[in-house]
């Protein structure tokens, strides 16, 4: 299911958003891409870090990393995409741009044990997805991961995600958060040389 793709430079990222970013946005009104503008825009409109700004640009890549429909999630498939989208990531970025990434589904879980009012405004495509992922968190679950380093930037990333699927927002281009991406990124090591 999850894909074993790695990614060579950090700049392949953008680039993937790009080439395959039309794609729907699993049952919601925005494609891939314009969702992940709108929630990179609300991670630097909140003065997040350079780091929490490329993970909320690129939480959702997992999708972008396989071949499955638009709709799994409605044939009963998780993708595991937080997990396929940090893996991919992991040898180009710092933990501080993976750990939220991968840790952005569990905060849905941790979200919907924690606070009543979340799960009543989560949209009908992520309680589907919900279920798949195993439901809200049971307490004990809720505790180990609040626990986490990255609990925190991972709720915040949840949070941007759940609020960017707004219809038509205009956004600055990719090109703007690729400075970001450019930023946040491990230095390669032939940069060293
Ligand atoms: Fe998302």
């Amino acid at each position: 299911m999850s894909s074993r793709r790695r990614l060579t430079r950090a700049d392949e990222a953008v680039q993937l958003l790009e080439a395959r970013g039309d794609s729907e946005y699993g049952g919601e009104a925005v494609t891939q891409r314009e969702h992940a503008l709108q929630c990179a825009l609300l991670a630097e409109q909140e003065h997040a870090s350079p780091e929490l700004i490329v993970a909320a640009l690129l939480h959702d890549l997992g999708h972008m990393l396989h071949e499955l429909a638009d709709d799994a999630p409605d044939q009963g498939i998780d993708d595991r995409h937080e997990h396929s989208a940090a893996a991919a990531l992991q040898a180009l970025f710092p933990p501080e741009v993976t750990e939220p990434i991968r840790l952005h589904v569990a905060a849905k879980r941790y979200l919907c044990a924690v606070d009543p009012d979340y799960l009543a405004q989560l949209s009908q495509p992520s309680i589907v997805s919900l279920e798949l992922q195993g439901g809200p968190m049971t307490s004990d679950e809720a505790n180990a991961f609040a626990a986490s380093p990255h609990a925190d930037d991972a709720v915040r990333l949840r949070r941007w995600d759940d609020t960017a699927k707004a219809p038509g927002l205009p956004t600055p281009p990719l090109s703007h958060f690729a400075a970001y991406v450019k930023q946040s990124a491990r230095p390669r090591r032939d940069e060293h040389m």
